[in-house]
């Protein structure tokens, strides 16, 4: 076994490691506006649920290196308090990435990627028509965990709307994995497809 102690390893090293080994990560596509209603949208995929009752979804937005380390979608959700987070699938996978592209705050990237925004009930921020479900969230806290480039803000939003197309929906609640093609994000540029999967009942409860 290789031991690797981060506190001897460069950020982008360490970075690497986190990479591949966290796998596969789910990926928040998340729109929001900034102050003046300018739109933005960008994936992350340092994402995962946090909470049920009430639902809370968090993801990380880093810090970048150079003289804006914020990231536009952390300053949008600070100045308004309100996010969506849209699922990617397979079909909107290549416009994800085409929003990941480093551009300035002014930059839509809706028009950017063609993507077509669409009025979300709740909140400012616009949902993305072609993700196949939406969460229409509010801020509930931002963890500063460092300020050092690649440190992360851990971004804590409680769900006030689910949207999902009745397309991927098997009854009232479940989603069929089938029809929604989630992927997700390994190390590097490689992504994972959720087609291929098996069952594991849990083991019965005393
Ligand atoms: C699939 C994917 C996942 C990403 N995950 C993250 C992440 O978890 N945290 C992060 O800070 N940046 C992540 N990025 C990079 C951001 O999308 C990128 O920095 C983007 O330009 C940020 O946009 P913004 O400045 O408009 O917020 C990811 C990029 C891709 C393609």
């Amino acid at each position: 076994m290789r031991k690797i102690d981060p506190a001897n390893a460069a950020a982008a090293d360490v970075y690497k490691l986190m990479i591949g080994i966290i796998v596969p990560r789910p990926i928040a596509f998340v729109s929001t506006v900034d102050g003046a209603g300018l739109r933005n949208l960008a994936p992350f995929s340092y994402f995962t649920g946090c909470s049920t009752n009430p639902p809370v979804v968090c993801f990380c937005a880093a810090v970048r290196e150079g003289p804006q380390p914020q990231k536009d979608t952390l300053e949008n959700i600070q100045a308004t308090g309100e996010f969506v987070v849209n699922v990617v699938s397979e079909e909107i996978a290549e416009q994800m990435n085409a929003c990941s592209a480093e551009v300035p705050p002014e930059v839509d990237e809706f028009a950017l990627s063609g993507l077509t925004p669409i009025e979300s009930d709740l909140v400012k921020p616009p949902r993305v028509a072609e993700s196949k479900i939406q969460m229409e969230c509010r801020l509930r806290q931002v963890i500063r965990v460092s300020d050092k480039p690649g440190g992360g803000n851990l971004v804590l939003g409680d769900v006030l709307r689910f949207h999902v197309q009745e397309s991927v929906l098997l009854g009232d609640y479940k989603i069929d994995p089938d029809a929604l093609r989630a992927i997700g994000r390994m190390g590097g540029p490689t992504y994972a497809r959720t087609r291929d999967r098996f069952v594991m009942e849990r083991p019965k409860q005393r």
